[in-house]
């Protein structure tokens, strides 16, 4: 995970963390994955390819109120071949096999266009504009615009 994509810039542009400095700071999140999963407060999966095995991102649902919420990225190399879609499809198939779900979400900062584009390509819908809703600090310290998708059961 921090070879492939933690400790890399254009990767963690768009999201709510720095890159990693150290495997130290690695191998605290994935710690925090395990806690969260066995408290069912979130659910991390890692992303591998078929052929060679290779781990290339990840997924996280976190539950909020009637469904879940989603994050994800993918190492840099691996952009562009449509595996995301894939996994988010794969994530929300999981996510509507619990009866209590009615929509999974995203929030993506209105700049991420191929994070816009991997979850339209998922069947999500753009729903509203967030305003200053999430801080990228990678970008800037001020909370940014996002976009709010979902996808509901009944669509
Ligand atoms: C968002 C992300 C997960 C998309 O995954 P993906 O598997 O590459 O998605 P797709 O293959 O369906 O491509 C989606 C869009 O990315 C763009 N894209 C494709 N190849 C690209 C490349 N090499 N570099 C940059 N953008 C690219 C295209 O606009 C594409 O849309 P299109 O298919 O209509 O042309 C990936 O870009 C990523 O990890 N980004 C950094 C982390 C991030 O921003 N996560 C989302 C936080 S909300």
């Amino acid at each position: 995970m921090f070879t492939a994509y933690a400790q890399d810039p254009a990767v963690t542009r768009y999201l709510m963390w720095r890159p990693h400095a150290n495997i130290a700071e690695t191998e605290a999140v994935i710690d925090r994955f395990l806690t969260a999963w066995e408290r069912q407060e979130g659910f991390c999966w890692f992303l591998f390819t078929n052929d060679t095995d290779e781990m290339i991102g990840s997924i996280a649902a976190r539950p909020e109120n009637n469904g879940f919420n989603l994050g994800f990225l993918l190492a840099c190399p691996h952009w562009g071949n449509g595996y995301m879609p894939e996994a988010i499809g794969a994530v929300v198939e999981w996510a509507f096999t619990e009866p209590w779900v009615s929509r999974v979400s995203a929030a993506c900062d209105i700049e991420n266009y191929s994070s816009a584009r991997a979850l339209e390509k998922a069947g999500f819908v753009r729903e509203r504009i967030l305003h200053e809703f999430l801080v990228h600090p990678n970008i800037s310290s001020a909370p940014r615009n996002c976009f709010e998708y979902t996808i509901t059961r009944s669509l």
